[in-house]
């Protein structure tokens, strides 16, 4: 058995941060931001109304009755969340409760930055196959707009928040195929300590070791070179064609990185869909959000192949194989 996706959810916030915008407070401009990452705005969260768990339930509802079917027959809640508002419990459990899912259904987070979701997929797929779970709904859900130095532009411009989710189900067909990879002695370029270390409260530089922090040209060129090479092994991996391949559903940090990598792959860019011009980067949130849209313009048909892949914090990077 493989998890076949039969539901999707999302939701963005509905305030929107133009690049016009961030230039009232920080010293940039819409042309350098557009140029360098094709981001044009992103959607920042009401701190009451809109926070991550909110975020979480909201896309996770919309993907079960997407799926229609019944939460009491979930089996299993994987979240992914970097940002979340409670250190516990989980944000799956808060999940669980919205979705009116019963206590036979187990539920954990995932913290993997930005590959977050695709690993807590990754995480799901496993107990379907392995035959513990039937059922699994997966969320991915960020508020990057807590975690940011809104004083530094190298970073602030980039992000966004929002949520997405997905119901897999047990199914025949193609198996789900994945690789995932991690380099901690390359993760110091992309970092973010807890903030709740009362020891190191008077520490230089502390507190904005506790904002989202990166060496954004460091992170360009891990991604530039990975994302390409680890989608290149998982063909040669799994023995398939990327020329069969339908679609190429990419982490939306940077619209360059994603061009770069339709080029080094020799893939048409047509195939490399992006909503990232108004999204920003939601880390974890990004590729269910962008599935989702994609199901709704009527782009993704079932029965597509698919290749996922993502990157981020850890370093981690990982790319999945799946037919939708
Ligand atoms: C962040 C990023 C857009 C910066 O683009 P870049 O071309 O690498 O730019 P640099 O950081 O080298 O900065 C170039 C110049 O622009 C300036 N600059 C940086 N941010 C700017 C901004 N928002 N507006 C205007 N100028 C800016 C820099 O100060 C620098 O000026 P200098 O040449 O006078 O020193 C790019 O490196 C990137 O997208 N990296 C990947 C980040 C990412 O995806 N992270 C998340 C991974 S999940």
């Amino acid at each position: 058995m493989t998890g076949r996706i039969i539901g999707l959810g999302s939701f963005l916030p509905e305030k929107i941060l133009t690049n016009d915008d961030l230039a009232q407070f920080v010293e940039t401009n819409d042309e350098w931001i557009r140029e360098r990452t094709g981001i044009t705005q992103r959607h920042i969260s009401d701190p009451v109304n809109e926070k991550t768990s909110i975020m979480a339930c909201k896309a996770a509802v919309m993907a079960v009755k997407d799926a229609g079917i019944d939460p009491h027959d979930i089996d299993l809640i994987v979240t992914a969340s970097t940002t979340p508002d409670l250190v516990f419990p989980s944000l799956s459990c808060t999940v669980q409760e919205a979705v009116g899912a019963t206590e036979e259904c187990g539920c954990f987070d995932v913290n993997s930055a930005c590959p977050g979701w695709v690993a807590a997929f990754n995480a799901a797929e496993s107990f379907i196959e392995s035959g513990n779970a039937g059922l699994v709904l997966v969320v991915g859900a960020e508020c990057p707009s807590n975690f940011l130095d809104w004083t530094d532009r190298g970073i602030c411009i980039l992000f966004g928040d929002g949520a997405g989710a997905a119901v897999l189900k047990a199914s025949d067909g193609k198996r789900n195929e994945f690789i995932m990879r991690t380099s901690c002695i390359r993760g110091r370029c992309l970092r973010c300590e807890n903030a709740r270390q009362p020891y190191r409260r008077d520490e230089e530089g502390f507190e904005k070791a506790t904002t989202f922090n990166m060496n954004g040209r460091e992170v360009f060129r891990f991604a530039v070179t990975e994302v390409p090479k680890i989608i290149t092994d998982l063909s040669a991996k799994y023995n398939f064609s990327l020329d069969d391949v339908d679609m190429f559903v990419l982490h939306q940090a940077n619209a360059r990185i994603i061009e770069a990598t339709s080029k080094k792959l020799k893939i048409p860019i047509e195939k490399f869909p992006m909503n990232i011009q108004y999204t920003g980067n939601t880390s974890s949130a990004s590729i269910p959000i962008l599935m989702k849209e994609l199901k709704d313009s009527g782009r993704l048909k079932s029965g597509m192949k698919l290749v996922m892949a993502s990157f981020g914090a850890g370093l981690t990077w990982d790319a999945n194989y799946i037919e939708f």
